[in-house]
């Protein structure tokens, strides 16, 4: 790998035989959910990743062909599947993330609260496992409703005494991905170099992209402006409704997914100015939990970043989405908690 060969000779040398190297920190990475529409694609996208050192696939089926087919690609990462109850606490065993997609999807006519009766009770059970097997552990919850699933996770970890702020993200990089996508689209800027922070929750009007910081910044009309905010908190609904009662989105997720997970094992490494919008315990708004842009280190949110300056479109969207976003919070404590 590029590490190993722009290294000293000494470091070289104690690699080969086998000796952990400062540059090339040994990380295990845990799939919740893996064999599932997110799940597969988001393991291939891992098994990628060259700061992985071991990849461990679980679901409550199908994950011994995912974890060998996947595990036959030549590169870094120890793939081992595991399936079932039993298997649990192995795959958790030393993990240093753990992604969660495990959990229903939605269908045309669903919001993401009616998938909470399913997968509050998974992501439940899941929580209880990593306070049991990995409580150091980053955890990535990209489960559905994200507003109520990170909560519940907070609650059973605090209740197993293992419950770490710094270590529970809701994953709302999809929304951002789409900002981007969007915005580029109308904005005719280069797609790669656009920046947009998306704040709030993840559902509907939680959702509430920060169009007056994009980078590059555009001349846009309100109305495009107010457009653009419709369609990326929509975003999820026209995937849904485009596969039309085959799930919701899974290629996009992973992908998002995938770089929201790079994200946190840079900063567990000690790379500097890592910073990602992600869904975290939050006093920088009245809600107890909130989406905005962390700065990522190595214990996880090293600091969560205010809101900046807000358009009078955005203060207006922001008053509007808490008392949803409230709702769904206290939702997922009093379910934890009942
Ligand atoms: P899917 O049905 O294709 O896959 C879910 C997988 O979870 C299945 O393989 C299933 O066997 C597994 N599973 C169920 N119970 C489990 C348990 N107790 N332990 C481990 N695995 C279990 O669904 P999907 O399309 O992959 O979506 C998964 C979840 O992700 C849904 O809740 C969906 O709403 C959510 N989602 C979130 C975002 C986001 O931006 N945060 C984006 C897309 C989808
Ligand atoms: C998304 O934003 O695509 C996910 O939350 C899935 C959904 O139900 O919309």
């Amino acid at each position: 790998s590029m590490l190993v060969r722009s290294s000293s000779p000494v470091k070289q040398a104690l690699l080969r035989r086998g000796f952990a190297s400062e540059s090339v920190p040994h990380r295990k990475v845990v799939i919740l959910g893996a064999a599932g529409g997110i799940g597969q694609p988001l393991s291939l996208l891992m098994k990628l990743n060259p700061l992985i050192s071991s990849l461990s696939l679980y679901d409550i089926a199908n994950t011994p062909g995912v974890a060998a087919d996947v595990g036959h690609i030549n590169t870094r990462s120890e793939v081992c599947g595991y399936m079932g109850d039993d298997d649990l606490g192995k795959a958790l065993e030393g993990a240093d993330l753990v992604i969660i997609p495990a959990g229903v999807p939605r269908k045309p006519g669903m919001t993401r609260d009616d998938l909470f009766n399913i997968n509050a009770g998974i992501v439940k059970n899941l929580s209880i496992a990593i306070a049991k097997y990995c409580p150091q552990a980053l955890v990535n919850m990209i489960s559905n409703p994200v507003n109520s699933t990170v909560p519940i996770a907070a609650e059973i970890f605090k209740k197993a005494g293992t419950y770490d702020e710094k270590k529970l993200f809701g994953v709302t990089t999809l929304d951002v991905v789409r900002a981007k996508t969007f915005y580029a689209g109308k904005a005719n800027v280069p797609v790669a170099e656009v920046n947009v922070p998306v704040v709030g929750g993840h559902a509907g009007i939680t959702i509430l992209p920060l169009f007056s910081q994009a980078s590059p910044q555009a001349n846009l009309s309100d109305d495009l402006i107010k457009a653009l905010t419709k369609r990326t908190q929509d975003g999820g609904t026209e995937v849904v409704e485009a596969k039309a009662g085959k799930g919701s989105a899974t290629l996009s997720m992973a992908y998002a997914g995938a770089l929201f997970a790079d994200a946190c094992l840079k900063g567990l490494n000690g790379v500097p100015d890592v910073v990602e919008c992600s869904f975290v315990q939050s006093t920088i708004t009245e809600l107890p939990f909130f989406a905005s842009k962390v700065r990522l280190g190595k214990n996880g949110v090293e600091e969560v970043l205010d809101l900046g300056p807000l358009s009078d479109f955005e203060k207006e969207g922001l008053e509007a989405l808490k008392a949803e976003l409230k709702s769904s919070i206290d939702k997922g404590i009093k379910f934890a908690n009942q």
